[in-house]
């Protein structure tokens, strides 16, 4: 008899979590799993949640299991997987039932398959879910696309097993079809960018100012006190003050500085691409984790070059400093986010809601910050403003540029890498700069290609030079 308010197929890691977290919120919930023996292991750790906990072993008993309409999330890996799925699914669903993809999809793929449900049914959302396993089980935050009217079907659920800031659920409609994969991917970038900031201040304390692992996490802890309050400074401070049991050593010693990626933070860069608006720092970021991966062709590089001095004298840079740059770098980086999302909200056809995404940021995701409740608020209160010169960002920009400018300056002269940092500045004095020096790629353009450019002195374009006959 049909019993479970929602499905779920997927019991890996997040899959599991997420379902102990439905049950906990006191929904019925039935899952599926292709290798019943995994359903069998998550059943018997569930504990006394499995009395909310249906388990199925095939998915004609889980569809069966299920209130109509039917809602069933999928949590099974990106791609092609979840076509399959759908496939799979469809011949015993009705046209009204719901499938939610609630994976790191490509919002493309979202797209089509909402356009392909849309024709023949089931319908289709596409959801992000940020947090990792910690937040699946106790609280991610879930940025929904697709049909309205589906979300507001399910929302109760997502809103109860969300993150809370302030009392308020982490789960927010972000508009149709690919809206809510589109804005995770985002947040990915972002997630990349922050976490390459990170990564480029600790390289300053340890090879520059020749500080120990612990030394450094004190001083991430400290600055989780203060304006950079962050989960992800937070964890890199438990990160660098970490030991490693085998050696003794601080973990970070003995981590390879190779670093792996599943794609999200290159769709991000793709996308500014192809919707004209840039993300250099997320596009460092991401560079910086494929050269990460190039560990033979940097000891190559090192043996040839020898390694930089990278040791700074001791008044060359102050924490302080360091830490205003940081914050400066991440301010560049969610400006450069936002741009993104609005200009791709009118390619797409959403009308993404920014102050909502900051806020949905709030608690939940692995991005959540101090500084996004001021970004909320920053673009409420000036749509359509680039957040970097909102009037509360603009003045922390004012406050923190030359720190930012001092951190590059005196990494770059003492050869450490700083490319995050430093795409943050040229994006800084990019964008204040209102004389730029595309006259000459104009020019450029028109001597070899007659392409035609405009002129500060008169109307209309279509102007050549005199090199053209
Ligand atoms: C999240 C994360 C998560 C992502 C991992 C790994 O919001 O919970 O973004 O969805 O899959 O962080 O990403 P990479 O392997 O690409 O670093």
């Amino acid at each position: 008899m049909a019993q479970s308010d929602i499905g779920l197929i997927g019991l890996g890691v997040m899959g599991a979590m997420l379902s102990l977290n439905i049950a906990e919120k006191g929904f019925a919930i039935s899952v599926f799993n292709r290798t019943s023996a995994k359903t069998d292991d998550f059943m018997a750790k569930a504990g006394q949640l499995a009395e909310s906990i249906t388990p199925t072993k095939s998915l004609e008993d889980l569809v069966a299991s299920l209130k109509p309409p039917r809602a069933i999330i999928l949590m099974i890996p990106a791609g092609d997987a979840i076509d399959a799925q759908i496939e799979a699914l469809t011949p015993l669903l009705d046209k009204d039932d719901l499938i939610i993809d609630a994976g790191n999809a490509n919002f493309h793929n979202t797209i089509r398959r909402s356009a392909h449900a849309k024709e023949r049914g089931p319908a289709f959302l596409g959801m992000g879910v940020s947090g990792g396993a910690e937040g699946a089980r106790h609280g991610p935050s879930i940025m929904g696309g697709g049909e309205k009217a589906h979300w507001d079907r399910i929302s109760p659920i997502l809103e109860a097993i969300a993150a809370k800031y302030e009392g308020q659920p982490c789960a927010t409609w972000m508009g149709t079809d690919g809206a809510g994969h589109f804005v995770k991917t985002v947040h990915n970038g972002i997630e990349y960018a922050d976490m390459q900031l990170i990564a480029e201040a600790y390289g300053v304390m340890r090879d520059g100012l020749d500080m120990t692992a612990p030394a450094i996490g004190d001083v991430f802890a400290t600055w989780n006190d203060g304006p950079l309050r962050s989960y992800l400074i937070e964890i890199s401070a438990e990160v660098a003050k970490t030991t490693d049991p085998d050696t003794d050593k601080p973990i970070l010693d003995v981590i390879l500085d190779r670093a792996g990626q599943k794609g999200t933070g290159r769709w991000t860069v793709i996308e500014s691409q192809q919707v004209g608006a840039p993300v250099p720092v997320i596009e460092a970021a991401v560079a910086g984790r494929n050269m990460s991966a190039d560990l033979d062709m940097r000891k190559t590089g090192e043996d040839l070059f020898g390694a930089a001095p990278r040791t700074l004298s001791p008044d060359a840079l102050s924490i302080d400093e360091l830490e205003a740059a940081l914050m400066a770098g991440k301010i560049m980086c969610y400006a450069q986010g936002f741009v993104l999302m609005d200009k791709a909200g009118a390619t797409y056809d959403w009308s993404l809601p920014m102050p909502a995404i900051a806020e949905v940021w709030r608690a939940g995701c692995i991005i959540r910050s101090a500084m996004l409740d001021d970004m909320a608020s920053a673009l409420t209160d000036n749509p359509g403003t680039n957040l970097m010169f909102t009037p509360f960002f603009a003045e922390k920009m004012r406050n923190s540029h030359e720190a930012l400018r001092k951190t590059v300056a005196v990494a770059v002269t003492h050869g450490l890498p700083v490319p995050a940092m430093s795409a943050a500045l040229s994006y800084f004095d990019t964008m204040r700069t209102a004389r730029s020096t595309a006259n000459m790629i104009q020019g450029q353009r028109d001597f070899f290609g007659q392409h035609g450019f405009e002129r500060i002195d008169r109307d209309g374009s279509g102007y050549h030079g005199p090199w053209v006959a």
